[in-house]
């Protein structure tokens, strides 16, 4: 995507200073258990947000997105407050205010946006673009900012600026990915460990499935979830759901709010018995029946899925995948399947023909392959 720096050389006449990426992402188990204090496993996609950027003279910066033809918006990135900026530039504008608000300088910057993480999917687009300008921010600036804080800078932005109840699931996973790599994370504390997810040497692949549901009402649901979880930590007496293990659930008296539970204990138990599969070299087909079974949870539990994801999921198993589950938030977006290299093609047209004969639009469909987190193209 040298195309960003590019159209930045052709507006200014001049280079960017630099040149800044970070990926989108997918998570390959426990989802919601993030705001819950608990464990996550994502990886980052190859596919990135990028920005070209240089300081601006005259004390206004201006952001330009290839995919938001039209004028530049216009902001100060040193008296910036949430609320000032709405729309896509909010990412930017709350990045350069999380940024400062961290105690790190910020000038005023000319940069320039692409970006090829599909938006509306659940693969972290949002996340990709704060945390690719959070890493051009520290270039810029000339700090080291490690990728924790970058990703907690970028999560500030998400929460606070653009008003998206987030967990940090999201910018950890794009400031830590690591090629081959899952990204076990810890929230409570945000630790992290990189874990080998090396399928092509088992003849395996992980398909993501782009179904193209619309979203609908995903922000309310997802802070409605939030709500429910944090009732039934209080239900319990503990800080947050990751405190408390099955034995706990018939304490919590309420039907909704126990099976809410019920999701995030049995789902962190899921993440961490993936880790313990995988980093202990066993075949990662073990890990097929805890894709499922999550997926399972999300749909009944939880009730985060919508027809067009329980077909993806039900169709990608039909066509011989050996796990399938949503991944992301929810309410659309993105499922992901563990196949055979042999049976991609398989599974693929098994999704496909399920769309098919319910005049659904055709889903997309590629590899998901781990590549590496946030960093300096140029
Ligand atoms: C969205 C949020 C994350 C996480 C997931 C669900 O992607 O941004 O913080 O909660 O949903 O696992």
């Amino acid at each position: 995507m040298s195309t960003v720096a590019d159209a930045f050389a052709t507006r200014h006449g001049a280079a960017p200073t630099g040149v800044w990426f970070a990926p989108g992402r997918v998570n390959l188990i426990g989802e919601h258990t993030d705001y819950n204090d608990g464990f996550v496993l994502p990886f980052a996609l190859p596919h990135r947000a990028v920005v070209a950027a240089a300081p601006a003279t005259g004390g206004r910066s201006r952001v330009r997105s290839v995919q938001e033809p039209g004028a530049a918006v216009e902001f100060s990135a040193a008296s910036v407050v949430p609320g000032e900026v709405p729309g896509w530039a909010a990412y930017v504008a709350g990045t350069c205010w999380a940024f400062r608000e961290a105690g790190y300088p910020v000038g005023e910057v000319e940069l320039e946006l692409d970006s090829d993480v599909p938006v509306g999917a659940g693969l972290s687009s949002s996340a990709a673009v704060e945390c690719a300008v959070g890493v051009a921010l520290a270039g810029l600036a000339g700090a080291d900012v490690d990728p924790t804080t970058l990703a907690r800078i970028a999560r500030r932005a998400e929460n606070e600026f653009v008003g998206a109840p987030t967990g940090g699931m999201d910018q950890m996973a794009s400031m830590h990915g690591r090629a081959g790599r899952l990204v076990f994370l810890d929230t409570r504390g945000d630790t992290v460990e990189l874990v080998p997810f090396d399928l092509p040497a088992h003849d395996l692949e992980l398909l993501v499935v782009d179904t193209r549901a619309p979203h609908a009402h995903a922000s309310g649901e997802y802070g409605a979830r939030r709500a429910d979880c944090e009732a039934a930590a209080a239900a319990l007496g503990v800080p947050a759901l990751r405190d408390a293990g099955p034995d706990d659930l018939p304490r919590i008296a309420d039907e909704r709010i126990r099976r809410r539970a019920r999701h995030i204990v049995t789902e962190n138990a899921r993440v961490v018995e993936t880790v313990r599969l995988l980093s202990g070299g066993a075949d990662p087909r073990a890990i097929g029946p805890l894709l499922d079974a999550s997926h399972t949870s999300m749909r009944d539990d939880f009730e985060i899925t919508v027809p067009h994801v329980d077909v993806a999921v039900e169709a990608a198993r039909d066509g011989g995948a050996t796990g399938a589950r949503m991944t992301g938030g929810g309410f659309g977006g993105c499922v992901i399947a563990l196949v055979e290299a042999d049976g991609a093609a398989a599974v693929t047209a098994s999704v496909r023909e399920a769309f098919a004969q319910r005049g659904w639009a055709e889903p997309v469909v590629f590899p998901g392959t781990p590549s590496d987190g946030a960093g300096r193209l140029a």
